[in-house]
Parts: structure tokens; sequence; C-alpha cells
């Protein structure tokens, strides 16, 4: 099965990652509806989008006609009832919350035909949970969309324990249409395959910190200016054939034993959140800034991805 049907678009939660998910769809051509239950979020979705874009268009790759065109195919939805009229996919992107997401989907259920596929961009929780007792749990899939979502490429398709073939390929060619790079999960496993890594990598940076060996600053550094930079261009496995897998296997045999292996957040964040740094939102995490400051980091960001991206699909 293709995605010939997948063109009607319903993204339910106009957050952070719904607006951007349904921007994206909207310039690779579907018709979207976007729906929150909070008014005001809906309302200011609209500016966020034709914000956004005007970053894309100051780096050349989009015209003004191309953003007018796409921002007049997403429509607001009065309540859930006409988000799900006539769509052939919905996209939920509502808080992380099992029971409110348990909730949602028993009403898309009812209010979508048979045949729409029922998506979540759930980071964590078990797609096969989400699904749990509704009448046709084959047509659930995992969606992970990353942060910023109209920038970021790469899409988790999650394949929970009953999701249909089908319904997996309807997706993944969808994504691959609107210019994204899905790739296969196959099985529903929690952090999926990149909040598995990416955790990992937070676990052992926090340690390393906690441990005295290095400042929270010098971490992000080695990072930033050392292996990270090739990371866009060459994923871990492709690095490793390069160095060579008989060197990581004697690197792994004398480093593993000192890596950190806990099972519980660390006492160094833990201790963090007990004293109200919860980072950017509270001006102090590891890195101290005023939200002003954020607000420049994260719009400078978005900048230097696109710039990357532009570098690295122009080159494929
Ligand atoms: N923020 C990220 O970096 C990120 C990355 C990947 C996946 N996700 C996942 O995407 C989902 C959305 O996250 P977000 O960061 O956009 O959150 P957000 O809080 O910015 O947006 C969630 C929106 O859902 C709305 N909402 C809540 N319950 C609703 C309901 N029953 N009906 C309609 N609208 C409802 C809220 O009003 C809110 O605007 C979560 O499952 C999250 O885990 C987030």
């Amino acid at each position: 099965m293709g995605d010939n049907g997948l063109k009607n678009i319903g993204v339910l939660g106009a957050g952070l990652m719904g607006h951007g998910i349904a921007q994206l769809l909207a310039v690779g051509g579907c018709r979207v509806r976007l729906f929150d239950e909070n008014p005001q979020i809906l309302g200011a979705a609209f500016q966020r989008m034709a914000d956004n874009l005007q970053v894309f268009l100051r780096l050349g790759m989009i015209t003004q006609d191309q953003i007018e065109l796409a921002l007049a195919r997403v429509t607001p939805a009065r309540d859930l009832a006409d988000l799900c009229q006539g769509q052939d996919l919905i996209i939920e992107a509502v808080s992380e919350n099992l029971e409110v997401k348990r909730k949602v989907f028993t009403s898309l259920e009812d209010l979508t035909t048979p045949q729409c596929i029922l998506a979540s961009n759930t980071s964590a929780i078990s797609i096969g949970k989400i699904a749990q007792g509704l009448a046709r749990p084959g047509r659930v899939v995992g969606t992970h969309f990353w942060n910023p979502p109209h920038v970021v490429p790469c899409v988790e398709v999650i394949r929970a324990p009953k999701t249909e073939d089908a319904v997996m390929d309807a997706v993944f060619a969808l994504l691959r249409r609107v210019g994204k790079r899905p790739v296969r999960v196959q099985k529903d496993v929690p952090g999926f395959v990149g909040n598995r890594m990416q955790h990992a990598l937070w676990r052992e940076a926090i340690a390393l910190v906690q441990e005295g060996i290095a400042s929270a600053e010098d971490v992000d550094e080695v990072v930033r200016y050392g292996f990270g930079l090739r990371l866009a261009f060459l994923g871990p496995l492709a690095t490793a054939d390069l160095a060579g897998l008989d060197l990581a296997y004697e690197v792994h045999k004398d480093l593993f034993p000192h890596l950190d292996r806990s099972t519980e957040p660390s006492p160094l964040l833990t201790e963090k959140i007990g004293k109200g740094e919860l980072g950017a939102k509270s001006g102090q995490g590891f890195h101290k800034g005023t939200p002003e400051e954020l607000r420049q980091v994260v719009s400078r960001r978005d900048e230097v991805l696109l710039k990357i991206l532009r570098e690295i699909f122009t080159e494929q």
C-alpha cells in the first residue's frame, strides 16, 4: 500500500510539536486541520507557523508564494469531531500522559472512519498501551517527530504489536513524500531508538560533571566541537566501521566497566531539581540563561540546523 490515501490529515494538539507537524505537512502539500482544546494555543499556532517559515524564506529554502499556499492548507478545527471529519490520518500531539492519550484515542476511534490511521507523537509512552482496548488497534502507529519537527528530518515510525504492515507502509511513504527521513522501529520499546541513545549520552554527561571530571561547559564543548560535529554526517555505527570494529572491541573491553550504569536519575540531577534549577525555564540548569538569551539560542539553533541540512541534502 502506498500513501495515496494520506492527503487529509488532522493534527491534534497545537503546542510545541503539533504546530510544527501541521506546518511541515502543509508545506509538503497535505490538507491539514489542526485542533487544540486551548483556543489561545490554537490561535497562536498560525502565527508560529508563519514565523517559522520566515526562517526558511531567509535561507532561500521556500518562496513567499509557497508559504502562502502552505498556510492556506491549514485550517483550525472547531472541535474533535470537526478535526476527524473526512481524514485519512490523525496525528496526536497532546500532553505526555497515558490517561489523556487513551481518552483521546477512544474518542478518535469513534469519530473517524475505520480506514483512518491513528498516530501518536509520544516521546516515551508505549504505543501498544495507547492502543489497548481499542476495537481496531491495527491502525495505531507511533510517529515520533523530533523537536523542531519542521526542521529535523528524522521521524521514528513505531510498530506496536498489533500495528498492520499496511499502516506502517502508508505512514512511512507519506513522511518520505513530505521530505522527512522516516525510520522503522520494529519493536515498541521504551525510548524507541533515538531517545535510548540520547539519554545514554545524557546519563554519562551528567555523571562526568557529578564526578568532577569536567565542567558542564567543557562536557558540552567536547560534544559540540568533538565527536558531535561529525554525527550529522556519519552515524555512530558508520563511525565505528571507519575506526575499525576490532578497535571498538578493545575499547569496549577496557572502558565499559567504567561507564555510568545507574538505573535511577543521578543524584546531581535530583539535587538540581530540589533547588528549583530546572534549566532554561527557571534561568538556571547546567548553564545559566535569561529567557531572552534562550529565545535567541533557539532561533539561532533552527537557522544553524537548516544550514547544515541544506549542505548535507545538496550533497546526496
Ligand atoms: N517537546 C518535545 O521536544 C517533544 C519531542 C518529541 C515528542 N514530543 C511529544 O509530543 C507530544 C506533545 O508535546 P509538546 O511538547 O508539543 O507539548 P505542548 O504542551 O507544547 O502541547 C500539547 C498541547 O496539547 C493540548 N492538549 C492537551 N490535551 C488535549 C486534548 N485532550 N485535546 C486537545 N488538545 C489537548 C494542550 O492544550 C497543548 O497545547 C507529547 O506526547 C510529547 O511527549 C515532544
